[in-house]
């Protein structure tokens, strides 16, 4: 790969439209950087896969997405950061970021109690990967985690502000609400877009975390240390996805609060892999 200059672009990805949260923080703390971002929409969820699987899903991701010029590329998805963030980092030249590191982050800033609640998709709780990251910070803290399998269908249902959001999302979060926790970590890109009924569920004494604002923190300050601000005036970013190009615009309208042009791509596929 060749040395990135600041004009490249930064990729995002994510199974869908939930790195979206990401993508509108990035655009909104680094206004001058050119994204381009892949939902793979098509495949979504990856929560429910085997590791292994959704680790070659992401690669096929950053395997389209080598074609471009990019600077730095953001693993906007918790369940393939769990799966692949490693083997992405050991393939590419430019910084990967993902998404879990900085969510620990986030919640150990917050929480006042050390009791910290986490939910997310099945293969992310299943990985123990935000109980490691917390610890791995402050190894007193107690961690709450529960997968929350119903939320993913309803932001790509494009139903999330939906009477039927609200009682699902309620119901989910029962167990959670005689932990004690203080702050609960939105272990998942796509549980921004269900905060207000997550918030609405748990109550004002429980700060909501999403590792959006740490992320794109992050990649400000990869990118300032490496020189590699760009200085572009409007850049041009780009949206692709494996599904419905229609389905995704609009959830991505509903989330930016304006038209975007979307993309199909076809991902090349790729064999099984193990490491
Ligand atoms: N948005 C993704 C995450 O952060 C995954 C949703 C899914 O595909 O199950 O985990």
């Amino acid at each position: 790969m060749m040395n990135p200059l600041r004009s490249d672009a930064i990729a995002i990805l994510d199974s869908g439209a939930g790195g979206l949260t990401v993508a509108r923080e990035v655009m909104r703390q680094l206004p001058r950087e050119t994204v381009i971002y892949v939902g793979d929409t098509a495949r979504c969820p990856y929560g429910p896969r085997p590791e292994s699987e959704v680790r070659r899903f992401t690669l096929e991701i950053v395997q389209f997405l080598m074609q471009f010029r990019l600077k730095a590329l953001v693993i906007a998805c918790n369940t393939a950061t769990a799966a692949a963030l490693e083997t992405v980092r050991s393939r590419l030249a430019v910084p990967v970021l993902g998404v879990i590191e900085p969510g620990a982050r986030a919640a150990i800033k917050v929480t006042k109690r050390n009791r910290v609640g986490v939910i997310g998709t099945q293969g992310t709780i299943r990985s123990g990967a935000y109980e490691k990251a917390l610890r791995r910070l402050h190894p007193g803290i107690t961690v709450f985690s529960l997968a929350c399998p119903a939320f993913v269908p309803l932001v790509e249902g494009g139903k999330r502000g939906s009477e039927e959001a609200g009682r699902i999302v309620a119901e989910t979060l029962e167990p959670l609400k005689e932990t004690g926790i203080d702050s609960l970590i939105l272990g998942c890109t796509h549980y921004p877009l269900l905060a207000d009924p997550i918030s609405c569920a748990m109550g004002e004494s429980v700060a909501i975390i999403s590792s959006a604002e740490e992320t794109a923190a992050e990649l400000s300050t990869i990118l300032q240390h490496q020189n590699l601000l760009s200085d572009i005036e409007t850049p041009r970013h780009r949206f692709f996805t494996t599904g419905s190009p229609e389905t995704f615009a609009r959830i991505a309208e509903d989330w930016f609060g304006h038209p975007i042009h979307v993309e199909q791509v076809a991902l090349e596929p790729l064999e099984p892999v193990t490491g």
